[in-house]
């Protein structure tokens, strides 16, 4: 593996290794082992690494899910998802971003859970729909596609940083409305029961963020939850929604990881968005999932 520009951390000296991985954010890390508690100095190491680079890469991590939430759990508690189809039987903190089934079946591309997962084919950032939304996330690649698949990330900070004064204008200030039913709207899903809405009721949030740790500005959406804006008709919203995914979409802003086998990546989803691109849907693709449960509400910019 190459090791050319590698550096230190630049706010703590560490064992780490650290390797940008293009211009727009994300870095790889090596000569760290997730299945080894980390000491406070390394966890503060990590962080300022994260905080730097917005989302670090580890590879070959050997872990088992049992392994994979211990690790997450050097930086907080960890999020359990509300709806059973998604998270895991076995582990549940365990979010299963996967076309197969945990009996090992691939799922038709027409199932109810596969529908909602390819969702995450489209920008979005986790657990916006939550008043507190979670920190960040750590994938697990455990069978990885080679027909697609890529996992893609936008910096936020970058993105509301070059925002043209236009769409400027029109979210500074702003909120838009966050909510998990409006996945099940886009699918044609089962309408979501007046239980289930009760229990994760539609959330404001505001679309120009301020970071908690890093202090920087972001935009913050979630294009397939966002259906409102604000003083806008529902039509408007989207329409702006989906041109600020365009804008933030742009090569400049993003880092794609192709996926190997045993990669575990982690993001900060306060100041980034990511999706999945397409792959065949008859090639089994099983992602495991951590999630940082969210400290603080969202803080306007
Ligand atoms: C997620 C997600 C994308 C992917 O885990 O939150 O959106 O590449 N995953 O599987
Ligand atoms: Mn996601």
């Amino acid at each position: 593996m190459s090791v050319a520009a590698t550096s230190s951390a630049s706010a703590t000296a560490s064992r780490f290794k650290v390797r940008r991985l293009g211009d727009a954010l994300g870095a790889e890390v090596l000569g760290i082992d997730l299945r080894t508690p980390l000491d406070a100095d390394d966890t503060q190491a990590l962080l300022d690494i994260w905080m730097e680079h917005q989302v670090l890469v580890f590879p070959e991590q050997h872990v088992t899910d049992q392994q994979h939430v211990e690790f997450t759990r050097s930086f907080g508690d960890l999020e359990i998802f509300h709806q059973d189809i998604i998270r895991s039987k076995r582990v549940p903190e365990i979010f299963r971003v996967a076309n197969v089934d945990e009996d090992g079946a691939l799922m038709p591309p027409d199932h109810p859970t596969a529908r909602q997962v390819s969702l995450a084919q489209f920008w979005h950032t986790d657990s916006s729909y939550r008043a507190v939304p979670c920190t960040g996330a750590l994938l697990h690649g455990i069978e990885v596609s080679r027909t697609g698949g890529e996992t893609q990330f936008t910096n936020m900070y970058a993105v509301y940083d070059a925002l043209p004064e236009a769409l400027r204008k029109q979210v500074e200030g702003r909120r838009a409305l966050h909510d998990f039913g409006f996945l099940h709207v886009q699918q044609k899903l089962r309408p979501l029961s007046d239980a289930e809405r009760s229990g994760m009721p539609a959330v404001w949030q505001p679309m120009v963020r301020t970071h908690p740790v890093t202090g920087r500005k972001s935009l913050y959406i979630s294009p397939i939850y966002n259906e409102q804006i604000e003083g806008m008709s529902k039509e408007d919203s989207r329409a702006l929604i989906l041109e600020l995914a365009a804008f933030a979409g742009q090569p400049q802003f993003v880092y794609s990881h192709r996926w190997e086998t045993d990669d575990v990546v982690m993001w900060d989803n306060r100041c980034t968005m990511h999706q999945v691109t397409a792959f065949d849907p008859g090639e089994r693709r099983v992602m495991h999932r951590t999630t940082i449960l969210g400290d603080q509400p969202v803080a306007a910019a």
